[in-house]
């Protein structure tokens, strides 16, 4: 009966997406939420109710209109930016100021402060860095019989990655990187209170390195927003600590997620996994894309406000709304991807909508590419034999958006990261 009235935002369809059971095996739930309609009305933890895309076209069509669909709540009769930044803490006034909460112009004027640092062809030049800084997490597996991947690895290796391009010290590391753990295990709001000490004292740190870059600037990317801060016109005080926040944290959990996530899923394929070693130099690349679809680590994007009245995919919405796009649904919808269900490295072509699209595709997209494609390279050229501690027991991430375990106990051969070396 519910299923013939119109979708209602008063009425949201009641789907889990958070739990350990979904995260385990999202897509059962993916293929019901695209069965319920492209668009459908759901409530959700933090952000309430709101209109989610569930199709690869819905949600496409969602991310590429940025006039229909924005950021500032200004361009829809509404204040402030909409919902929670589920895989960014929480929104203090600060991060407001970042381009992922900006429409055009502002937007467009952040953006290109960054652009080129992450374009494709000076990410590809950090790829021996990148496979250095694998390598060197893999020597600290020797004499190791067993290692929590995500924490000696797939946690490391992009925090060392984004910090090496801002230009920051191995203390100043280590630092931030405790304070990001605390920030981004938000799972409630009462953790989220809990985690306002940790966001304030991120923000202290990222404020110092700020006023260290004016006095005695190093190589590296805030030396040069600094730079542009003070040349005048393009950035200011707050914007510059909001993009140095956002450059920090917005890579860090998801490649840590892709990574993971990679791992278990060539773990649960044999088949798959021995394609991928019989030629990774060739294969892997294409490996890490189908990888990347398949878990999806970013299961949605942010939402937006929907700045007028409108007909979308046949449902009536209403200017001031919220809409967010299930970018898992999307990555797993049969009318695009022949057998979602199924990982096939070698599958071609791969239109996933891991990163997003439109004007607020992910600005890190080429750098998580080469993160992940060293990450996945260096350890089974190291480490081939790795085997999941228990797969049975994988414990998910139990939080809004991502998809990731807790932890990765692999057990390693005695001697095997050093004589594959
Ligand atoms: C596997 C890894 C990653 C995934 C799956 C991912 C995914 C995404 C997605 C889906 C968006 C769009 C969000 C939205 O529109 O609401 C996004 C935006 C963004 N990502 Fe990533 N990301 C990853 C890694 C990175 C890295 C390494 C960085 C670099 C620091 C980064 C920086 C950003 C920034 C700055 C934005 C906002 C772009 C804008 O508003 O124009 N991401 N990312």
């Amino acid at each position: 009966m519910a299923q013939e009235l119109a979708p209602d935002l008063r009425h949201p369809l009641g789907f889990d997406i958070v739990s350990g059971a979904f995260k385990a095996d999202p897509f059962p739930t993916l293929a019901a939420m695209r069965d319920a309609g492209p668009v459908i009305p759901i409530r959700l933890p933090f952000v309430g109710r709101v209109w989610l895309a569930t199709t690869h076209a819905a949600c496409l069509a969602m991310v590429k209109d940025n006039e229909l669909f924005v950021q500032e709540g200004r361009h829809a009769g509404r204040s402030g930016v909409p919902g929670f930044a589920w895989w960014l803490p929480k929104p203090l006034k600060v991060m407001t100021n970042n381009m992922l909460q900006k429409d055009e112009p502002d937007h467009r004027r952040l953006r290109h402060l960054v652009d080129k640092a992450f374009a494709r062809r000076d990410v590809l030049a950090m790829r021996g860095g990148i496979e250095r800084i694998a390598d060197g997490l893999i020597d600290g597996f020797e004499g190791r019989p067993t290692v929590d991947l995500v924490e000696a690895y797939a946690r490391q290796l992009p925090m060392a990655v984004i910090c090496d391009l801002l230009g920051l010290t191995d203390e100043d590391r280590i630092e931030f990187s405790a304070q990001a753990m605390k920030v981004l295990n938000i799972t409630s709001s009462l953790s989220l209170l809990m985690t306002a000490g940790a966001f304030n004292r991120m923000l202290d740190h990222a404020r110092r390195l700020i006023e260290a870059a004016r006095h005695a600037p190093r190589p590296g990317l805030i030396a040069e927003l600094v730079a542009a801060e003070e040349a005048g016109d393009r950035l200011n005080a707050a914007e510059l600590l909001s993009m140095i926040v956002l450059l920090l944290v917005a890579g860090f959990e998801t490649t840590r997620q892709l990574i993971a996530d990679s791992v278990i899923l060539l773990e649960s394929q044999p088949d798959q996994k021995a394609w991928l070693l019989a030629d990774p130099t060739e294969r892997m690349e294409r490996a890490v894309e189908e990888l990347a679809r398949h878990a999806s680590p970013v299961q949605m994007t942010k939402p937006r406000y929907i700045s007028r009245d409108t007909d979308f995919f046949g449902v009536s919405l209403k200017r001031g709304d919220i809409i967010m796009a299930l970018l898992a649904g999307a990555n797993s919808d049969p009318a695009v991807f022949d057998a979602p269900e199924a990982l096939r490295l070698d599958r071609f072509p791969n239109p996933h909508l891991v990163f997003s699209s439109g004007v607020h595709f992910c600005l890190g997209m080429q750098l998580a590419r080469v993160e992940a494609q060293s990450a996945v390279g260096r350890l089974y050229a190291r480490c081939p034999d790795l085997r999941l501690a228990d797969p049975r027991r994988i414990e998910w991430i139990e939080r809004l958006g991502v998809r990731g375990p807790k932890a990765l106990p692999v057990v390693l051969r005695p001697g095997a990261a050093r004589l594959a070396a």
